[in-house]
């Protein structure tokens, strides 16, 4: 008989491995290189797989962050959006109070989304509603790039990301409001990009902004809200995944999280690929929206 003393690898030893594994990314190395990688194995197409002797939580982690962490040095952008939703659908009550509409479990996992993107996009509501700091304070973890989408440079400039120095921070804009919004943040804090409105005063365009922001490096993004831009990047095509986390919570009358346009038959209605994680009393679906829709 022999017995294994050797205690199991914990989700500690996975999130350590996580971070090291997007450092490399960041720094350009290839994933084939990274010969087992502690615990993990590169795969080629397959990306990474977990080796032995991993705790079920540690394995259920991976299992929800592979995606993220199989996206090699410089491939094409890549987005994965996040909504904290009511029972019914909501995302905040009318008034915007969205504090918290999730439990700590859901706040962890989007401080670890933070940790494992390049950077973290919100738009213009959440910027001046929540006035949020959009840093990794709850988990290890360098802070991603903070990019507010501000094309009606409405935002105030005295706002915490644009004065806190913890992270750097893009006011997005269209190129020809650039000197504009510059002038109220710093030229460094402005990301001015060529084609973001359109002269027939449509919706922001996301394809330019992904464009703008590869360019700078930054490819691997986390759309984090509110429903108006998560909704927004879903109609453009430019979301690859989506993490709704239903929390047993009714809000009245509140902020719509997806809004899109509507369907005569539920025939019509995507289907996208789906698997489901629990967070304490909240439930995480995770849309693969890249998978086919039946
Ligand atoms: N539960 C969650 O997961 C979660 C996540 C993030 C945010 N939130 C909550 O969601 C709410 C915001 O989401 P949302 O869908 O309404 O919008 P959003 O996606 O954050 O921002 C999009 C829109 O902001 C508009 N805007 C509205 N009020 C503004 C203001 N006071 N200053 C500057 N721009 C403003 C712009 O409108 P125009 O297009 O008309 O110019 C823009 O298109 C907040 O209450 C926030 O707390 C919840």
């Amino acid at each position: 008989m022999s017995l294994n003393t050797s205690p199991a690898l914990g989700v500690d030893a996975l999130w350590s491995l996580c971070l090291a594994l997007v450092k490399e990314r960041r720094a350009g190395a290839a994933f084939s290189d990274l010969h087992g990688a502690g615990g993990l194995r590169w795969q080629g197409e397959g990306g990474w797989a977990l080796g032995a002797g991993w705790d079920a939580q540690a394995t259920e982690l991976f299992a929800l962050l592979k995606p993220l962490l199989d996206r090699p040095a410089g491939s094409p952008a890549w987005a994965v959006g996040q909504l904290g939703q009511s029972l019914n659908g909501c995302i905040a009550t009318r008034g915007g109070d969205a504090n918290y509409v999730n439990g700590e479990e859901v706040l962890t996992h989007l401080h670890r989304l933070r940790a494992l993107c390049d950077a973290v996009i919100i738009g213009a509501a959440t910027a001046a509603i929540d006035n949020p700091q959009l840093t990794t304070r709850r988990v290890e973890g360098a802070h991603p790039v903070r990019v507010l989408l501000d094309p009606a440079l409405g935002l105030s400039p005295q706002l915490r990301v644009f004065e806190d120095g913890q992270a750097p921070t893009l006011l997005v804009c269209d190129a020809r409001q650039a000197a504009q919004a510059a002038d109220r943040v710093g030229r460094e804090q402005v990301l001015g990009v060529p084609g973001l409105l359109g002269d027939d005063g449509g919706a922001m365009r996301v394809r330019p902004l992904l464009d703008a922001l590869a360019e700078r490096g930054l490819r691997v993004l986390f759309v984090e809200g509110g429903g108006v831009t998560v909704s927004r990047f879903m109609q453009q095509d430019a979301l690859d995944r989506l993490h709704l986390s239903i929390a047993p919570v009714i809000i009245g009358d509140g902020r719509p999280g997806l809004a899109l346009p509507a369907a005569a038959l539920m025939r019509d209605c995507p289907r996208p690929s789906a698997r489901v994680f629990r967070f304490g009393a909240d439930v995480l679906w995770d849309l693969d929206l890249r998978a086919g829709c039946d």
